[in-house]
Order: C-alpha cells, then structure tokens, then sequence
C-alpha cells in the first residue's frame, strides 16, 4: 500500500524530462518535489521529508554521483534511485558498488516501469523508515564501533590500490594477525574449497580463497573478536552456537548459489562471506547494547516471535538496520550491506538479489535443519519467489543438510 505521506524528489537539468515526470505522476498519491540541480535538491532536502530521490546521472556542476554521495552521507535511509539516459558506464557501476543508489532506471522509460519502480522503492523506503525510528536513538551509543578493525583497515588499503596489489604484501599484513591467519588456513584447507593438498602458508591460503573471502574472513573473525562480548552467556543466546548458525548460513548460501547455472563464480564466494557476516547486527546488540538485548530475547521468548519482532518492541529498529549502519561505516562492498540489510526481506531489494536470497533462504533453512542457533525461537518463513530461485524441493533438503554438516567439520 502506498502512503500518501510519501515524497519524492526528482533530480534533473533538462526542464523536458521533469515536466513529463510532471505531467506522468501528477494524479499518483505522492508527494513530488522537483530540482533542476544537485544543490537545488539539497536545499530541498534540508526543508522537506523526503522518501525516494531520483536523480539523472549527468549534470552540470554537480553531477548524479556526486549528488546521490550526498544524499546517501546525510539522509542514508532516503531510498536512490539513478535515472540513466547514457551508457555512462563508470558512473553507474561506482553508484551501484559504493551503495550510492540502490538502483537504476532507464532514459527514456517505459511509464508502466517507471511506476512500478516508484512503487517498490516507497515500499522499501516504508520499511526503512520504521527501522530507523530506533536506530537513530541508539546511533551514538554505537559510537565505540566507530573504529574499523585494524587488520581490516589495512587489507582495505591494500585491495584499493588493484594494479600494484600483491599477494606478498597481503600476506604479510594479515601473518600479522594470529587469529585471523588460523582462520584463512582453516578454510584453504577445508573441502568446501576443494582443496586436496595441505595449504601450509598464508600466501598460498591467499590464492586459493581470493579476495572476497579473504575479506569475510577477516571481518567475521574481527567483528566476533571486536564487536561481540566474547564470553557473556546471555540465557537463549549462545555466542558458540551463533558462531555455528553463520558459518553454516554462509556454507549453505554458498551451495545455493552454485545452483544457479548463469551465476558468476564470484557471486558464489561472495554468498558465503555474505552468510557468514549477515546477522553481524546482533552481535553489537549482544556486545554494546546488552540489557536491550536480554530484553528482546525475553520479549521473543514470552511473545513466541521472531528476534526480529521482538527488537521492532524494544528498540524500534532491527539487526538488519544496525548491522548495516555498521557495514557502510566500515566501507564494506555494496552485496555484503545489502546481504546484512535485507536478509529477511529480500524482494525488497533490488540488486545483488541472488545473493541476497541465497543468504535469506540458507538462515531459515539452517534454522530448520538445527544447525547453531540464531536467538530464534521459532523458524522464520523463506520468502517463496526466492525458495524457487534455488529450484529446491523438500526432498533435497536432507542431503542438502548433510553437506552442510560435513563442511561444517
Ligand atoms: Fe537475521
Ligand atoms: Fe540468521
């Protein structure tokens, strides 16, 4: 349902385009706001609750991407929306990797399109807005998260400069770090990697795992180190058995995702590390928001909800919205804020969708097959477009578990 409360601002140089969008939109039950610049857009941003933006990409002095760079670093629960009239590659690439807009429409469009685009975004801008009541009063609180691992802070560095990358550099910043080498052996070695010889060296584990997985691995292993309490045992919420919930969604999403026959191997990693890092939310709630988070699991736990539900009472926001708080704060690539972000809604994303519904079908279905525990105390629904996705049937799923498990030892 859309609300006729919501707002839209409209972001373009040509005069033409934003009468027709005028003149398209005129009788739909939303508010319209239109710009002829980025900073005419900002000025109305300072005055007015906005919802969506949508922005063209090319305009003079401030162009769409530094505009949208704006908006996202100061309104970062305004849905964005790119409206292209060029294969301005560059442009559009940078705004979909750095999260700058969450996705793109054509110029010139079809009015059909066009408004169903609008519609789903409302409804994505509806949910964030609810989510964000809470998160905005417990923001500051977070302050002490503000520092990005240091292990990460340096691997970051180094995959920023790609043409001189090299992997003796990248070894040697993460030899550095006892725990986190441990880690990259221990899954170079594992089988859901294929490896049949030992790997024995970081350098090797390196080659092997590459680059998305090495930088889940570093930040699963310094997010639990980090983030969470490490040892506090909150009663229905064991730290061990969550540990054991991520790393099985992250192998089983992984697993899903192989599924797909057209899916870049790339994405297949990028499954797994998205699975591990997804509920990453609840541990700062564990960690730094404790009391809160004692009384979710109570609320879940008398109520008979879902966590998710429970934190919507407690601190009107979710695991998904902190935890994404958190991950654009770190830099972190766009499919893993997404991932984190949107694990239990996933249509209401729109890129990175075949990752995001591999992590969303992997946590309920890990939850089904008992595999750790989430703080749940009642299995979550998998959305049904992305059960299909998977072309996955129930007979399966016993084998499908069984895989799981032995990857998991
Ligand atoms: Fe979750
Ligand atoms: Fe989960």
């Amino acid at each position: 349902m859309n609300n006729k409360n919501q707002t839209i601002l409209f972001v373009d140089d040509e005069e033409n385009v934003l009468n027709s969008l005028r003149r398209l939109l005129y009788d739909e039950p939303w508010n319209l706001f239109f710009a002829d610049s980025g900073s005419k857009g900002l000025e109305i941003l300072k005055k007015e609750k906005v919802d969506l933006v949508i922005s063209d990409v090319r305009m003079p002095v401030m162009d769409g991407l530094t505009f949208l760079k704006q908006v996202k670093k100061i309104y970062p629960h305004i849905v964005r929306i790119f409206l292209s009239g060029y294969a301005d590659r560059t442009a559009i690439v940078t705004a979909l990797s750095e999260g700058c807009a969450q996705q793109l429409l054509p110029k010139p469009w079809d009015d059909d399109e066009l408004k169903g685009v609008i519609r789903d975004a409302l409804l994505q801008a509806e949910e964030l807005k609810k989510k964000n009541i809470g998160l905005q009063k417990i923001i500051n609180s977070l302050s002490t998260l503000s520092a990005t691992p240091q292990t990460y802070l340096e691997i970051k560095k180094c995959f920023s400069h790609k043409n001189t990358l090299s992997i003796e550099s990248l070894a040697e910043i993460i030899e550095q770090d006892a725990s986190v080498s441990a880690e990259l052996l221990r899954w170079s070695n594992s089988a859901l990697f294929g490896q049949m010889y030992k790997v024995d060296t970081v350098e090797r584990a390196l080659m092997i795992l590459g680059i998305d997985i090495v930088e889940g691995l570093v930040l699963s292993n310094s997010i639990f180190s980090s983030i969470s309490s490490g040892s506090r045992v909150l009663t229905g919420f064991n730290l061990k058995d969550f540990q054991t919930h991520s790393l099985s969604c992250g192998i089983l999403a992984k697993l899903l995702i192989a599924r797909i026959s057209h899916e870049e191997p790339k994405n297949v990693d990028r499954a797994f590390t998205a699975g591990l890092l997804h509920d990453m939310g609840k541990l700062v709630e564990e960690g730094h928001l404790t009391e809160n988070f004692r009384k979710i699991i109570d609320t879940a736990r008398q109520k008979k909800t879902l966590l998710l539900e429970a934190e919507y009472d407690v601190l009107e926001t979710t695991h998904e919205e902190i935890g994404r708080h958190l991950a654009e704060w770190w830099s972190m690539p766009s499919f893993l804020v997404n991932a984190i972000r949107w694990h239990h809604n996933p249509h209401l994303c729109k890129i990175d969708i075949d990752i995001v519904s591999a992590v969303h079908v992997a946590n309920v279905l890990v939850q089904r097959f008992e595999l750790g525990a989430s703080g749940n105390f009642r299995i979550p629904q998998a959305n049904q477009e992305s059960f299909e996705l998977f072309e996955l049937s129930e007979e399966e799923l016993p084998a499908l578990k069984e895989s799981v498990i032995y990857y998991l030892s």
